[in-house]
Order: structure tokens, then sequence, then C-alpha cells
């Protein structure tokens, strides 16, 4: 693992920053459509690929599969699933990249054979596979569990198709069931299903080389099993990052005058545009652009919101801590209820070093108390988000920060410092 640091120069407390900003593809989207070839008996060509640290990981499993990914230029690659001919996923990477799972539900409805270790990933809570192995029983399969990895066989190798009932909303275990649903012998249904824009995605290109898959985007979706897909050279093209559109937006409305977001989709952040509107922030929501115009308030102007991580279209809890450090410059009281994963608010003990008035009544509930200064400092990223999260925390600091473990924003961010020197942030990569 690479162990590069950012050291950043704090904004000194003015909305220096100002340009624009191209939304890269969406990580959360490529991984699975990645996954998805397995599907396949043709290649097919993805475009707006973000270059990030995670492709990587999973061009390793790739290889351990057999199956060929070939870049055309920058961001464009092909995925080649002629050579598939394994079915276990590489536990090396798979502990470096939680969403390796995604690749269980097809490999076990391509092959009727599957052996995956426990995966890893951030260090954000606990996450579990109970989903994953529940489903696969229910679809007929057999899991035992030798040398910390597990063995899943289905049936005569074959799914069946099976109704499934999710405890609770799961993005990757929906992607995987959709897929293993594809080949599945029969119908699947899966209820209480995530609803994320990158699964509605995933759906629209599957239904495009021949799924049969109902319902994406609602509680409920239906997949009619049948053969290998056929993309016959459709192009899949990655949906913009709302991640990184929201991480952006709100690294704007503390450090910018005017900043344009764009080849974004405004559509999938309704809750993170409605929240900073709240608060005071003057967006201009376009079709494809944010613009933060005029942005001359003191961010102590802006009031206090509290907010609720929730399943799409609720608040991303990828966004929370890039939210948490908006909260300690504005004036107030918030309340942030991480619904979604335990560990997750850990990392605001770093923000109360900082200066912060952060108070945790539990693992998933913090309090806010707002306007604080901030005074720089060295900062150790946990995760993705929090490694963004830091980086805005860094600008409206008083002197230098210093980030370390850059190598998790490098896993979802593309081209993180030359996307921020751009709008004028003094950020400098050691090796
Ligand atoms: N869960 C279970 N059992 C399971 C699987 C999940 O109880 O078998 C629980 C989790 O513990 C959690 C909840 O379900 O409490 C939701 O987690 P989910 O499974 O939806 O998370 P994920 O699919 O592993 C994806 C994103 C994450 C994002 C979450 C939540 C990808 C590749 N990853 O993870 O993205 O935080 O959904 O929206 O799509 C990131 O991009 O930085 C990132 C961590």
């Amino acid at each position: 693992m690479k162990k590069d640091k950012f050291i950043i120069q704090s904004l000194d407390g003015q909305k220096k920053l100002s340009g624009e900003v191209k939304i890269s593809g969406a990580k959360n989207a490529v991984l699975p459509i990645m996954a998805s070839s397995v599907l396949f008996e043709d290649n097919f060509l993805m475009t707006n690929v973000p270059e990030i640290e995670d492709l990587n990981r999973m061009t390793e499993i790739f290889a351990g599969l057999g199956i060929k990914i070939n870049k055309q230029s920058q961001g464009e690659y092909f995925i080649d699933p002629h050579g598939l001919n394994k079915f276990e996923i590489d536990e090396e990477t798979s502990k470096r990249l939680r969403a390796s799972v995604i690749f269980t539900g097809p490999l076990l409805a391509r092959f009727g054979e599957l052996i995956f270790p426990h995966p890893g990933g951030c260090v954000i809570g606990a996450r579990p596979i109970d989903l994953f192995l529940d489903g696969f029983q229910k679809m007929g399969a057999k899991v035992q569990v030798r040398d910390d990895k597990y063995f899943v066989t289905a049936k005569d190798k074959k799914l069946q198709g099976a109704n499934i009932f999710f405890k609770v909303q799961s993005v990757t275990a929906t992607e995987t069931f959709i897929m293993a649903g594809v080949l599945a012998e029969g119908e699947t249904i899966l209820k209480n299903v995530a609803m994320e824009p990158e699964i509605v995605s995933l759906v629209d290109f599957l239904n495009s080389c021949g799924a049969n898959i109902t319902g994406a985007g609602t509680p409920t979706i239906r997949i009619m099993g049948g053969n290998l897909l056929k993309s016959d050279g459709k192009v899949y093209q990655t949906i913009p990052d709302r991640i990184e559109t929201g991480s952006f937006l709100i690294l704007g409305a503390l450090c910018a005058e005017n900043l344009r977001v764009s080849n974004c989709e405004p559509k999938h952040l309704g809750i993170l545009i409605e929240l900073l509107k709240d608060s005071g922030v003057e967006i201009e929501v376009g079709q494809d652009y944010l613009n933060i115009i005029n942005n001359k308030k003191q961010n102590s102007e802006f009031k206090s919101v509290s907010i609720k991580t929730h399943e799409y279209p609720g608040f991303p809890t990828d966004l929370q801590a890039p939210f948490v450090v908006y909260l300690t410059q504005v004036t107030g009281e918030s309340l942030v209820f991480e619904t979604i994963f335990e560990g997750r608010l850990n990392y605001t003990d770093n923000l109360k070093m900082m200066g912060a008035d952060i108070k945790m009544w539990d693992a998933h509930r913090a309090t806010i108390k707002g306007p604080n200064v901030l005074k720089g400092r060295e900062l150790d990223g946990p995760d993705i988000r929090t490694g963004f999260a830091f980086v805005i925390a860094a600008l409206i600091a008083k002197g230098e920060s210093i980030i370390n473990n850059v190598y998790y924003i490098d896993r979802g961010y593309e081209n993180v410092e030359e996307k921020l020197r751009q709008l004028g942030v003094d950020i400098k990569r050691i090796n």
C-alpha cells in the first residue's frame, strides 16, 4: 500500500477558492458493472471510468478469475470475460476491497460454485455478510466455512429463483442478487432492496444486453432468469459520482466564493442541496451542474441543520463526514444520526482535537456546536470519505495540516489534488 501524505495550507478563514470542478464517473456504479462481466458471453466497453485505486483492486480480482481488462484510452476500458475460468475470489485483494463481495452472486450463478474469503474494506463498522449467505441458501445453495473461507455450492450447479426479503437494505447485496437472478432458473423476487441510482444504472445496462429485470429504483425487484448476456457492442457510460459531487459542493459552501460543479447529476443529490439551502447556502441547480455563486456570507452566518443518514434518497452515509466538518463552522447545534454504520463517527475525535465542539452520545449519534475555529494538525483518515472530509477541515483550519493515509482518498476520488489545485488549493503530495 502506498504511504503518500498531503500537506495542505489553510485558507485563513477566507473563501479564496473559485473555478470549476468536473465530476468523474461513479466508483460505486462502475464496480458492480465490472462484476457483471461474469454474466456475459462477449466483451463490452465502459466509458467515463474513474481512474482510482479501487479500479486497480478490481483489476487484480479479474486477473485471478481469468477476465481481461484492457485500457483503450483515459477512462475507457474493455472487459473481456472469454477467459473466465475460476470461481474463487483472491484473499489479499478481497481484504482490501469490500466491494469484491459483489462478485459472489454472478460467480455462483455462472459456475454453480463459489469460494470467497470474508471481505475487508474501510474501517467504518462491522460490515457483515449474512444477507449474502442467507440469500444463497434461499436460492438452493449450501454454504460451508473452512479455513476462514466460504465454500458455496448450488444444487445441481444451478441457482434456483427465490423470494428473498432483505432484513436491511444493502447496496451490494441488492446488486449481487440481481446478478445472481439473471442466470438462475425461474423468477427471483427481491424485497426491501436498496434504491440507489447505481443500482438503476446497473439494471438499465443489463436489460439493454438481454436481462429481464423490473422494479429497479423501487423496494421490490423481479428478475426472470435466462441465458448469458450479450452486449453486441453496447457501451456502458458510467453515471456521475454523486458522492464526489456532494463532497465538492460542501467544500465549495465553506471555502469558495464561486464554484461550478459540472458533469454531475443534481437530481441524485436532492437531500444535500435541500439541507445546504436550508442552512443558507445559495445554490443554482442546473441540468448537469451545480453553481455556488457570490458566496460572500461568513460561514458563521449559515445556520445549523440536523441530519440522519439513510438509504437513498435519504442523506448518504458517504457524505456524513464532510457534512460534519461543515457543521463545525455554522452557527447553532446540530444532531448527526448515523444510522447505517456503527463505526462511522469515530473520526470526530480528530475534529475535536482540532478544536471542534462535538459530543458523542453513542456510536451512532453526535451533536456539533458551532462555529469553532479549527487548528491545523496531522490527521489519519480511516476511510475514503473521512479522507476528503479532512481535506476540507485542513482548508478551514488555521495553519498547515498533514493528511496521512492518502491511499484511502485515492481509492475513491480521481485526480483529487489536481482538481483541488485548479480551484486554488495549496496542496502537496509527499511520497
Ligand atoms: N449489512 C448487513 N448484512 C449484510 C450486508 C450489509 O447487515 O450482509 C448492513 C451493513 O452493516 C450496513 C447496511 O447493511 O449497516 C448497509 O450497508 P450496505 O451493504 O448497503 O453497504 P455496502 O453495499 O457494503 C455500499 C457502498 C458504500 C456505502 C454503502 C452505504 C459500494 C461499493 N459501496 O456499501 O460506499 O457507504 O453502500 O450506502 O457500493 C464508499 O464509497 O466510500 C463506501 C463505503
